[in-house]
């Protein structure tokens, strides 16, 4: 069995490294001169409200997103490359399964694609909670289980990287802690992984937080800094304070 984690050779450079990034879309800025370095082996939530940049950012380090300047670094590599492609797994908001496929043979077939075995393929479907759904055709599941079949696909590929663009949104609040719990092995196993959210309720959840607003990276601190750093305690506050703080939102 092949692991992207135990597969890298020896290399120490940061999960991300993201240089004077600059990216336009639509004819206006979204996002403005980003620097941002994540360490290996840890959570970090990217949260922010919608529209501030956090899809375009994850599509930056994934290499789906047409830069204007700066540089992504992942793993040691350029953001994109075909090296990279085995070992980065990336979910998007809108699940890309296959509709006609049973919620095994979908998760079976990523884990062949990236030789990860039959004990991989019945784990990481429990992780999502759908050990009872299993012969399920994808096609008849809503769309919460169909968002939790494509984590799983990428799960079980056991990715160095993992980049989840809000995967726990719709999710009841059992299977959002279990899905928690699940992230906080991987990470202790050694993956990284790049969570973002619009809400900042599982924000504790996280090492460390990426604040994001209109473009820019407002913070990046653990959770209980940004509470020290604002003196208040509820996380929604705090980033709420963060922006009053530094006055953001005068942008033209
Ligand atoms: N396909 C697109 N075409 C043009 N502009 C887009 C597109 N997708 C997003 N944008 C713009 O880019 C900015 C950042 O969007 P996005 O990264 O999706 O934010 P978030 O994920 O935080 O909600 C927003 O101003 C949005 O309007
Ligand atoms: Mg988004």
């Amino acid at each position: 069995m092949t692991d992207a984690r135990t597969s890298d050779p020896g290399n120490a450079a940061p999960a991300i490294e993201v240089r004077a990034l600059q990216v336009r879309r639509g004819g206006a800025p979204a996002l403005r001169d980003i620097d941002l370095t994540i360490p290996r082996g840890s959570i970090t939530g990217l949260l922010g409200p919608s529209g501030c940049g956090k899809t375009t950012l994850m599509r930056c380090i994934v290499g789906t997103q047409i830069v204007e300047s700066g540089t992504v670094t992942v793993l040691g590599q350029a953001a994109g490359s075909a090296g990279l492609r085995k070992r980065v797994g990336y979910v998007t908001q809108a699940p890309s399964v296959y509709l006609d496929l049973t919620i095994r043979d979908n998760v079976r077939y990523f884990a062949a694609l990236y030789g990860r075995g039959h004990d991989a393929v019945a784990e990481t479907i429990d992780a999502v909670g759908l050990t009872t759904h299993v012969n399920h055709r994808a096609g008849d599941l809503s769309g919460g289980q169909l968002g939790r079949v494509s984590l799983a696909c990428a799960l079980v590929a056991g990715p160095a990287l993992l980049v989840l663009d809000e995967p726990t949104v719709g999710l009841d609040p059992v299977l959002r802690a279990d899905l928690w719990d699940h992230f906080a092995t991987l990470a202790a196993s050694g993956t990284t992984l790049l969570v973002s959210s619009h809400v900042m309720d599982e924000a504790d959840h996280c090492e460390n937080l990426v604040l994001m607003r209109d473009g820019r990276i407002l913070a990046h601190v653990p959770p209980d800094e940004l509470r020290r750093r604002t003196g208040r305690s509820n996380l929604e506050e705090a980033f709420l304070a963060l922006i009053r703080e530094q006055k953001i939102g005068v942008e033209p």
